[in-house]
């Protein structure tokens, strides 16, 4: 890191809050609004789907490919470095030339956005709570919640409830099952292990774990098998970004129903809208971006392969860029 992330005069303004840049990039937040300014042009968007957009973008570590904040703003991650860009997956800012896109190392990306989250999520506000769970993210400065914007996703070294991993959550480990799992089972199942065999065999509630999570829209990871990533998560209304895929990703709904839209990963061109029910499995494909509207708290496993080879297999053109060809 050569620049401090806070290069203003870092006065606040009159609404309390600080303004940031990097690169040619300005971000300023009102009471309602967040105003990004860049070379060639600006924009300007409500401040609660922002923070909750680059609340994740931020504990995912830019995630897989893009990260759109919205239709304009948003990030492509080149792991270790990453690309802030306005209007560069917009068809019409790409024809209008006000499209702009710098790279920055990761850390240095990072650092900012992290200082914006800690400066402009107030103490009332949880990016990743659901609605009805958090306080407002409107009004003028008032404190901070750094518990909620310096949350990262559990991950899992090995498998769930094998030893010296992340422990079953109880009632006692202060995460109570969601309002809206009330009637999951919440029994473990009983696993009789040969002796010698503690260290690798073990089973757990998958429901009851998933039951506990307090947050929506944050894939943990359960279980790693080399890059295999199995990622459950709990979704309450909509999926804050719209990811941009670059590898086919699965979904598997495993309670109630998701409502994506699927569109073009380039133009933001319409592609197709699933509805996904429980017991319902969907691959998303390696060239389109997407967004979930889940009208109650449902549960979703998400099924990654985090190979660093596969986007370069797939821009290349050597891998597909769908699981099967019907
Ligand atoms: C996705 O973009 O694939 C995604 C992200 C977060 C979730 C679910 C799916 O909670
Ligand atoms: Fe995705």
């Amino acid at each position: 890191m050569t620049t401090s992330p806070i290069q203003l005069g870092d006065v606040p303004n009159e609404h309390g809050y600080r303004p940031f840049t990097l690169g040619g990039f300005r971000f300023e937040r009102d009471e309602h609004f967040v105003h990004v300014q860049w070379p060639t042009g600006r924009h300007v968007t409500a401040a609660e789907p922002f923070l909750k957009a680059m609340m994740r973008d931020v504990a995912w570590n830019f995630f897989y490919g893009t990260v759109n904040f919205d239709s304009v703003i948003g990030t492509l991650n080149h792991y270790g470095n990453v690309d802030l860009f306005a209007g560069r997956f917009n068809e019409e800012y790409r024809k209008a030339e006000l499209d702009h896109s710098e790279n920055f190392p990761h850390d240095e990306i990072k650092e900012t956005f992290q200082a914006i989250l800690n400066d402009w999520v107030n103490e009332d506000f949880d990016p990743f709570a659901a609605p009805m769970e958090t306080g407002s993210a409107y009004g003028e400065k008032s404190g901070n919640n750094s518990r909620a914007v310096t949350r990262t996703r559990v991950a899992a070294k090995r498998m769930v409830g094998l030893p010296d991993d992340e422990p079953l959550r109880s009632d006692e480990s202060g995460y109570p099952v969601n309002r809206a799992f009330l009637d999951v089972d919440l029994d473990e199942p009983v696993v009789e292990v040969v002796k010698g065999y503690e260290n690798e065999v073990s089973a757990f509630n998958f429901f009851g774990y998933l039951s506990r999570s307090d947050v929506t829209w944050n894939p943990s990871v359960v279980s790693v098998c080399r890059d295999s990533l199995m990622c459950p998560t709990t979704e309450e209304f909509i999926l804050p970004i719209i990811h941009g895929n670059d590898r086919v990703e699965w979904f598997l709904q495993l309670s109630d129903e998701i409502i994506w839209e699927v569109e073009d990963r380039e133009s933001g061109k319409p592609r197709a809208k699933v509805v996904m029910k429980a017991g319902d499995c969907a691959a998303m494909p390696a060239d389109i971006r997407h967004q979930g509207y889940s009208p109650k708290r449902s549960m979703l496993l998400v099924w990654e392969n985090n190979s660093p080879d596969l986007p370069g297999m797939i821009a290349r053109g050597e891998a597909p860029t769908v699981p099967v060809t019907f």
